[in-house]
């Protein structure tokens, strides 16, 4: 039986990776929505992939959210190389201290034994805060070591339930639906065709530095995600992502 289900979840991920014109697909069995443990068993499966491509030269950037804080966990071997580095992607995200960028960054770090830096920007500054912010010479370090990430790990959320939980004002809620954005992803918004129609702003990886990244991870499972992941799926060829059965089977029926 667990041969049967193996190679079912193998020809899941062939025709989810034809579907979606990517480089890779990894799928964990179950619904993420009805069972937590699928959502450590996604954490689990991204942080093994990562175990094994990361190599001295990895400068690793990763987000924040839930998806990417059990990533961090599922990490259990440590690194052999002490020249990694781990930086948030972007800066930190709402008041949940726990699945900020820079938690889930220190995290990765310490399970890896490697290096890591922080970024102290919130992301609620205005233009001219941001501005002299990134005049700082120590968040120029940071976003000089963000600048040269050649290992991507980001979450992938909904444009709806991302605005919610940055509490975004009614009007920018109005507009991003106006404009049919339907996925985030490292503090940008994006229609179903993989457009940016919105921007938070903030420090770190702008999307010119995503295309530039050689390798790239996004995690995401459920089925109310699979929108969003067809989204950002247009966004690069040479994406990896890891999802789980349920968002596999309704972005294979239904987009
Ligand atoms: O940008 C998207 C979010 O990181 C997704 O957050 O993993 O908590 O759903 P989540």
């Amino acid at each position: 039986e667990y041969i049967y289900r193996l190679r079912g979840i193998k020809h899941l991920e062939e025709q989810l990776k034809k579907k979606l014109d990517i480089h890779e697909v990894k799928i964990v069995s179950g619904n993420f929505e009805e069972d937590e443990y699928v959502l450590t068993d996604i954490g689990k499966a991204t942080a093994s992939y990562i175990e094994n491509i990361i190599d001295d030269s990895s400068i690793i950037g990763i987000t924040g959210g839930t998806t990417m804080a059990a990533v961090a966990k599922g990490i259990t071997r440590a690194s052999k190389n002490n020249n990694i580095v781990v930086v948030p992607a972007r800066g930190g995200i709402g008041k949940d201290v726990e699945n900020q960028s820079n938690t889930v960054a220190a995290e990765m770090a310490r399970r890896l034994k490697c290096q890591y830096q922080l970024l102290h920007a919130s992301d609620t500054l205005g233009q001219q805060a941001l501005e002299s912010i990134l005049q700082d010479p120590e968040i120029k370090k940071v976003t000089n070591i963000i600048k040269s990430v050649n290992l991507l790990i980001f979450g992938i959320g909904r444009a709806d339930k991302m605005a919610q939980r940055r509490e975004m004002s009614v009007e920018i809620v109005e507009k991003l639906k106006e404009l049919k954005a339907v996925a985030e992803a490292f503090g940008y918004y994006f229609t179903r065709e993989g457009k940016i129609v919105y921007e938070m702003k903030t420090v770190g990886i702008s999307f010119k530095d995503f295309e530039k990244i050689s390798t790239v991870i996004g995690v995401a499972g459920g089925a109310n995600k699979a929108e969003a992941i067809v989204s950002i799926s247009k966004l690069k060829k040479s994406m990896i992502l890891i999802t789980d059965e349920a968002a596999a089977l309704e972005i294979l029926e239904k987009y």
